[in-house]
């Protein structure tokens, strides 16, 4: 299959081509890559001896490809796909952005979760594949076990997110300004006999005054939180908190009769580890032990978690799951509120399952890995 590869050198591009590396993936495939500012400079070593970047725009360039995969961006999808399918390109686009994922055209992959629903759009000549948000996907993956057995009845989600979902760019502030907070108490920290209210009210003067380079943030976030992710989509609900329900159904192919779900997307001073609090009304009362063994038997990436202080602690955390693709979920218990309510919470690796690995799977299927 000729492969073209579209912002590979981006935070999530880098991941996917770290992954496909790591997999050998590239021995399946003859792969071009394409660049939207080095045009004719040396091109990875995958490309074979003496091969140069071509370039992202030149629409025959590309429509010469079987596969493109793109991590460019939302604004090159907009500006290229529709010119490519107009010459009449019928080859397969593999995205990672949200641009075309709502179309009607468009599958949103998470093969673990929805192979059934890939392989009807594959029957059906489906050409549009395309990575779904990191948060949806997470809690999905972390949840197929109970969305297969069709326990779900609707689902409440309350996000902590990672500094990555916003870009590199953000994360590298996220630490800076980790930096800046040490730095205006440093010398109080080191005097065990200073007050932690001077401290504190320190670290609050400097947070509320400009002491914390807020360029990709808003606001501090080091210290602090952000309980709003993405544009506003009316009705007091954010972007990010719409996609809950609209690409979980949409993923599970029941758009039409869909389960709702519905919370609160907030930011929090993790690094690329999404995690979630879920309380889920259950179609009928089940067994905590049945719940718990479907859960963990979801998908081989699940690592479930016992409902334990001490292993909680340890193994549900951004800093045990980060880089890995586990995705860690636990606190399973039945709620006071009645026994068809489950409680769980789920962490996973937003660069990994939330965006590289679904692309690099799809390219699998493709290619009959
Ligand atoms: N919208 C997500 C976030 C990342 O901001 O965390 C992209 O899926």
């Amino acid at each position: 299959m000729k492969t073209g590869l579209v912002g590979w050198r981006g935070m999530v591009g880098s991941v996917l081509l770290d992954r496909m590396r790591a997999e050998g993936d590239f021995a399946t495939m003859t792969p071009t890559f394409f660049t939207t500012s080095q045009t004719g400079q040396p091109a990875p070593a995958e490309a074979g001896a003496g091969a140069t970047l071509q370039d992202a725009t030149d629409l025959d360039a590309l429509a010469a490809m079987d596969v493109i995969i793109s991590c460019q961006g939302g604004d090159y999808t907009k500006a290229v796909h529709g010119p490519l399918r107009a010459r009449g390109w019928d080859g397969y686009w593999i995205d990672a952005a949200s641009a075309l994922r709502m179309s009607d055209d468009a599958v949103i992959v998470l093969d673990p979760v929805n192979s059934d629903v890939i392989d009807r759009a594959l029957n059906s000549r489906v050409r549009d594949f395309i990575g779904g948000n990191c948060t949806v996907s997470l809690m999905m993956m972390a949840l197929g076990g109970l969305l297969r057995e069709g326990l779900v009845e609707w689902m409440s989600v309350m996000s902590y997110q990672a500094a990555s979902g916003g870009g590199a760019r953000h994360m590298r502030e996220l630490v800076a300004q980790m930096g800046a907070l040490h730095n205006l108490v440093a010398e109080d920290l080191a005097n065990p006999a200073s007050s932690i209210i001077d401290i504190d009210r320190k670290l609050t003067d400097g947070m509320r005054g400009n002491a914390l380079p807020c360029e990709a943030w808003p606001v501090p976030l080091a210290g602090s939180l952000i309980p709003w992710i993405d544009t506003d989509v009316g009705g007091g609900q954010s972007r990010e908190e719409w996609k809950g329900q609209a690409e979980t159904n949409k993923i599970l192919g029941r758009s039409d009769n869909p389960i709702p779900v519905d919370g609160t997307c907030v930011r929090i001073g993790a690094m690329r580890c999404h995690s979630q609090a879920l309380t889920i009304k259950l179609t009928r009362d089940v067994p905590l032990a049945e719940l718990e063994q479907m859960v963990a038997n979801g998908n081989q990436w699940v690592s479930f978690v016992e409902n334990d202080r001490d292993i909680s602690t340890e193994r549900l955390t951004p800093t045990a799951v980060t880089g890995t693709l586990d995705v860690a979920i636990g606190r399973m218990r039945k709620l006071s509120i009645g026994p068809e309510y489950l409680n769980a919470f789920t962490v996973g690796d937003q660069l990994l399952w939330g965006a590289a690995e679904p692309l690099r799977r799809m390219l699998g299927i493709l290619s009959g890995r």
